[in-house]
């Protein structure tokens, strides 16, 4: 079996196709095209909706048509930037993109319908509508926060071109019931599944996602977006220990609130340059000395990323897993990776950073078990966006 995942939630247009093992364990990667248009937004410090959902307009389909071509022809290229593409192409790839010799390998078309921003996931959901009435495909409507953590059952991949087989892929598929970590952007959940399609939401956050709390915080300091990365980059320099910043404490056990600490840091900042709250933040980064920074981005990421590995830790306590997975962009997190390892019992494997971020072969995947696990397939002419699908 053979799915096409298109994932337009936020600012990637990806599409990828996922073929699932003969006994309907595990994953075959054939083919992941991420075109992104994060430079676009770099300049505003964060996703401009509008700007997002006319770039996933212009990507969509040379992105799938792309996924196609690398998944059944000899020669895949990878990753596609939306600047190499124009008109001319994308009128070009609309003809392959509905190629027919493509299409018949190909069992059925999952998108993601939620979570996500509205004008982004509409271009996917219509996309995806439109191809899987008229090729005749049954359509899944998956869940972009569950996809996350289906990248986790992508253990094996085409090896046909130096691109596609540099995937450092997991070599075993997790095992039942497992406890799922989403770390990203947009989520901060802990989940346990006693099976596929069989789970509990444990905890999620009150407020910001983890990711936006980093991508605030680095704004605050005048570091680039995406956040994560450069307030790793900085910490590096930095002391973790310098600032005492405070780990939210909430009734429910599992979970999570980043607003708080993020008002920290701001009020901290501003004492540093003996200033008060009434200080405006964009004016931080010219006061701020390079050494202040990185300590405040070091402290900040040390309490953040404590505070989920506290929680994820007394989940597995709590309810003896078998596995441990997590997804999502913060997983890129070195920090985050070390607390796991150090503090968990069991050896944690995380899956090829490529498959951590926003991708098609995520949603591919969870789409080849809903096909072979007898899910009910979305209607095509009815299947709808739903920004604050939770799971
Ligand atoms: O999963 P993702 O690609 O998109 C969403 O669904 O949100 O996650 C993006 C988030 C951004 O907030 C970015 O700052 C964060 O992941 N991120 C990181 C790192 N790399 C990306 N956060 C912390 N440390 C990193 N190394
Ligand atoms: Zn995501």
């Amino acid at each position: 079996m053979k799915i096409l995942g298109i994932e337009t939630s936020c600012d990637e247009t990806a599409a990828a196709v996922v073929e699932l093992s003969s006994n309907g364990k595990s994953c075959k990667l054939l083919s992941n095209v991420v075109s992104s248009s994060m430079d676009l937004h770099a300049v505003y410090g964060g996703v401009v909706p509008e700007i997002a959902a006319r770039s996933h307009i212009e990507s969509i389909l040379p992105v799938i048509d792309q996924a196609l071509k690398d998944a059944f022809y000899s020669h895949p290229s990878s990753v596609i930037s939306h600047q190499s593409k124009n008109k001319e192409q994308a009128t070009g790839d609309l003809r392959l993109a509905t190629q027919s010799d493509l299409w018949d390998q190909i069992d059925g078309v999952a998108v993601t319908y939620g979570a996500g921003l509205g004008g982004s996931l509409l271009i996917g959901v219509i996309t995806a509508r439109t191809l899987s009435t008229i090729k005749n495909k049954p359509l899944y409507g998956i869940n972009h926060v569950e996809a996350h953590l289906y990248s986790n059952f992508i253990t094996e991949q085409r090896a046909k071109s130096r691109e596609q087989s540099s995937y450092q892929l997991l070599k075993q598929v997790p095992v039942f019931p497992i406890l799922g970590l989403i770390v990203s952007g947009g989520h901060t959940q802990l989940v346990l599944f006693k099976d596929h399609f069989n789970y509990k939401l444990l905890g999620q956050t009150h407020d910001d996602a983890i990711g936006e709390a980093f991508d605030k915080v680095a704004k605050m300091l005048g570091l680039p977006y995406p956040g994560g990365p450069s307030i790793a980059e900085s910490a590096k320099k930095g002391n973790p220990l310098a600032y005492d910043f405070p780990k939210s404490k909430l009734s429910s056990k599992y979970d999570f609130s980043f607003s708080g600490i993020k008002t920290a840091v701001l009020r901290t900042a501003q004492a540093e340059i003996g200033e008060d709250y009434a200080f405006p933040s964009h004016k931080l980064p010219d006061r701020l000395s390079e050494a202040q920074k990185a300590n405040i981005a070091a402290s900040f990421q040390s309490v953040a990323i404590e505070t989920i590995v506290d929680k994820t830790v007394a989940a597995y306590e709590e309810f003896n897993p078998k596995s441990v997975i997590v997804g999502g962009g913060v997983a890129a997190n070195k920090e985050l990776r070390e607390q796991l390892a150090k503090r968990l019992p069991i050896a944690l494997k995380f899956q090829d950073i490529k498959l951590m971020g926003d991708n098609g072969a995520m949603v591919a995947a969870l789409g080849c078990y809903k096909s072979s696990l007898k899910q009910q397939p979305s209607d095509p002419y009815k299947l709808d966006i739903f920004p604050n699908l939770s799971m």
